[in-house]
């Protein structure tokens, strides 16, 4: 594996196997790898002839510099673990590689970015990641990307945003890597006390628990809603929101009669956790 971190570099890489017809995967990441971003590394290493992970902690998504201090670091760990799932380069730019003096443009998409991560994180979060993946893109011009479920709305941004422009990549979304309990794995989750790691596990006991009484035949969201509720009932436990919505727009469902997406976000103590899980009715399920 190769470690590069200039754009000019990596085009010069790339260029020979682009030339040869060799097919080029891509896999934004922000590093502090766990076995979510292997499991995008091991697809597209199945899928791939070139395998390109970049790792850059993009400012510009940050809506908190707070969030954006304690956000982990360790590239020489990183580097190992890319190596390991047999990526070809590591994609590792200064943030002024990124973001040169004068930098002046923004990729802003509407609507999707304006429910839930977009309300409590604030809609420039998003336009900070379309605008570092849209340059991402045209750096490595991958033809496919690879993305996780477990980032539901970011990966709906990046579709619309494939759409709207004519992006030439295909996406792939990977379902989300879980702990044995269920909770969601994220670098975020270093950040919980022990006690606060026991209860995290609540946050997919509630979505779990919508997923349960739906295929029990219950289709009243609010009443979903209420079950799921009662399992974040905890004072360590601050939820931000949680909903079922359609899985394309992130609409608020009052019923669930087709498919549809359960999401939440909680803080407990300094960590901000988010989570979801595609529920399938017992109509869907039997389409
Ligand atoms: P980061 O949080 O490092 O995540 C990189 C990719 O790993 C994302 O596509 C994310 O959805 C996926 N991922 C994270 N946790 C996962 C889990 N438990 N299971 C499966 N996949 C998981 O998301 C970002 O970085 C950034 O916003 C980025 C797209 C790189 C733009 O800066």
């Amino acid at each position: 594996m190769r470690t590069l971190r200039t754009v000019a570099e990596l085009r010069a890489a790339l260029a020979q196997p682009r030339r040869e017809g060799r097919r080029i995967g891509l896999i934004p990441t922000m590093g502090a790898f766990h076995d979510g971003h292997r499991s995008l590394m091991r697809r597209a290493r199945s899928e791939c002839d070139e395998v390109v992970v970049s790792l850059f902690v993009n400012p510009t998504q940050f809506t908190e510099s707070a969030d954006l201090a304690a956000y982990p670091r360790d590239e020489g760990r990183d580097g190992m673990v890319a190596a390991e799932e047999s990526a070809d380069f590591l994609f590792v730019p200064a943030v002024s590689e990124i973001y040169p003096e004068g930098f002046a443009t923004t990729v802003r998409i509407g609507a999707v970015t304006e429910v839930l991560e977009g309300v409590h994180r604030g809609r420039e979060h998003f336009d900070g990641v379309a605008t570092v993946v849209c340059k991402l893109f045209n750096i490595v011009a991958p033809e496919i990307a690879y993305f996780g479920q477990k980032d539901v709305q970011q990966t709906l941004v990046i579709r619309r945003m494939i759409r709207d422009l004519n992006l030439p990549v295909q996406i792939e979304i990977c379902p989300t890597v879980r702990q044995p309990d269920g909770l969601a794995l994220s670098s975020r989750n270093a950040r919980l006390a022990p006690a606060e790691r026991k209860r995290a596990t609540a946050l997919y006991q509630a979505l779990a628990t919508i997923q349960v009484l739906l295929s029990a035949g219950e289709t009243d969201a609010a009443r979903l809603l209420a079950a799921a509720r009662s399992e974040l009932e905890d004072p360590l436990i601050r939820v931000e929101y949680l909903q079922i919505v359609d899985p394309d727009t992130l609409a608020p469902l009052t019923t669930v009669d087709r498919s549809a997406l359960a999401v939440v976000a909680a803080w407990l103590g300094n960590a901000r956790l988010i989570d979801n899980l595609p529920l399938a009715t017992p109509r869907t399920r039997s389409a």
